[in-house]
């Protein structure tokens, strides 16, 4: 693939891996503030309970949002697929190939399959109550499917699947969802508006939700992400400044520590603190900060995985 088509591959790698990524953390962060904002509204004792930071309401349309998007993406990339076999930007002649590709190819067998995923979720989140059991059955069937056809349809499914480099791949998706879906949601949406409403106390409660889960996530991405790294640059480093895939491995893994910096500062400068209105503040804007580098993370982790690693090469 080159020129238009190439770009607007990459770009519905990013969309997608961040869809994915904001669905994964509005499922999680829901919790996280059912659970603060019951405690914050126990220990305030008002009669007059206080609208949430992030509605229900608001939660299903942002969910709904995300999986729109996920089967949008699903519906024109069998078209990306065919360019990228064909190596040809035609059209209709591109078009032509989809029913065979579809049909009896292992890339065709994992399309359906995410279809399959994405359909139960989007019905999932119109006529299951959000949180309910069921709800959590279905999603978390869903959200685990959908990595493995990410994992499985990426470089790691080379020598077949249920590899073990196809299964950390797969825990490398779902772990990086957690991490950067749980900051995307509470660093731009909750924690502002949490901070404002509720004060700094149920910001300290909230915040260390996260920055628990976080951590876990943390030793998940790092593992699977330095196996997933060694194993695509044959094991040499060279590859890391003598390819394309590894110069943008390299941005991405700075901006990754740039992400930790900013989370250890979190914790253990502020959280580690008592809290006040002047840290709380403090304490949005480093979150905030720390949501947009996960932008840039996400970014790079679709270019990357839309390029070659020097392993391919060999
Ligand atoms: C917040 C941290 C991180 C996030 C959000 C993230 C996200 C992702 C995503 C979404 C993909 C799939 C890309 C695609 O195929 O479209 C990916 C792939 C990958 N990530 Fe990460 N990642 C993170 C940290 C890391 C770290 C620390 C490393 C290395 C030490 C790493 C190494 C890789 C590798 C090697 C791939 C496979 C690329 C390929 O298929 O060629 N990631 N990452």
């Amino acid at each position: 693939m080159k020129g238009t088509v190439l770009i607007l591959s990459v770009l519905l790698s990013i969309v997608t891996d961040s869809a994915f990524a904001l669905i994964v953390g509005t499922l999680l962060t829901g919790r996280w503030l059912e659970a603060t904002e019951s405690a914050a509204e126990l220990s305030a004792g008002s009669a007059i309970p206080i609208q949430s930071a992030f509605t229900l309401r608001a939660r299903r349309s942002l969910l709904l949002g995300c999986a729109l998007v996920l089967a949008f993406a699903q519906a024109v990339r069998p078209w990306f697929l065919a360019a990228s076999m064909s190596g040809s930007s035609s059209l209709h002649g591109n078009l032509a190939l989809i029913p065979t590709i579809l049909s009896s190819t292992h890339q065709g067998t994992l399309w359906y399959l995410n279809a399959a995923a994405i359909a139960a979720f989007l019905m999932a989140t119109v006529f299951v109550r959000i949180g309910s059991t069921p709800a959590v059955w279905i999603s978390l069937t869903c959200i685990v499917v959908l990595a493995f056809g990410k994992a499985a349809t990426g470089h790691a499914a080379d020598q077949g699947d249920f590899t073990l480099v196809e299964i950390l791949q797969t825990i490398h998706i779902l772990a990086t969802a957690i991490w950067s879906g749980t900051i995307l949601v509470s660093g731009l949406l909750i924690v502002p508006r949490f901070a404002q409403q509720r004060g700094p106390a149920a910001v300290w409660n909230y915040t260390r939700r996260l920055s628990k889960s976080a951590t876990y996530a943390l030793i998940a991405v790092l593992v699977s992400g330095i196996y997933t790294s060694d194993r695509e640059l044959n094991n040499t480093l060279n590859g890391l400044w003598s390819s394309t895939w590894g110069k943008i491995l390299i941005a991405k893994v700075a901006f990754v520590l740039l992400a930790l910096c900013l989370g250890a500062i979190s914790r253990f400068r502020y959280l580690g603190a008592e809290a006040t209105p002047g840290r709380s503040a403090q304490l949005v804007r480093l979150l905030a900060s720390e949501a947009v580098v996960m932008i840039v993370i996400l970014s790079l982790s679709g270019l990357l995985g839309s390029n070659a690693p020097p392993m391919s090469e060999m």
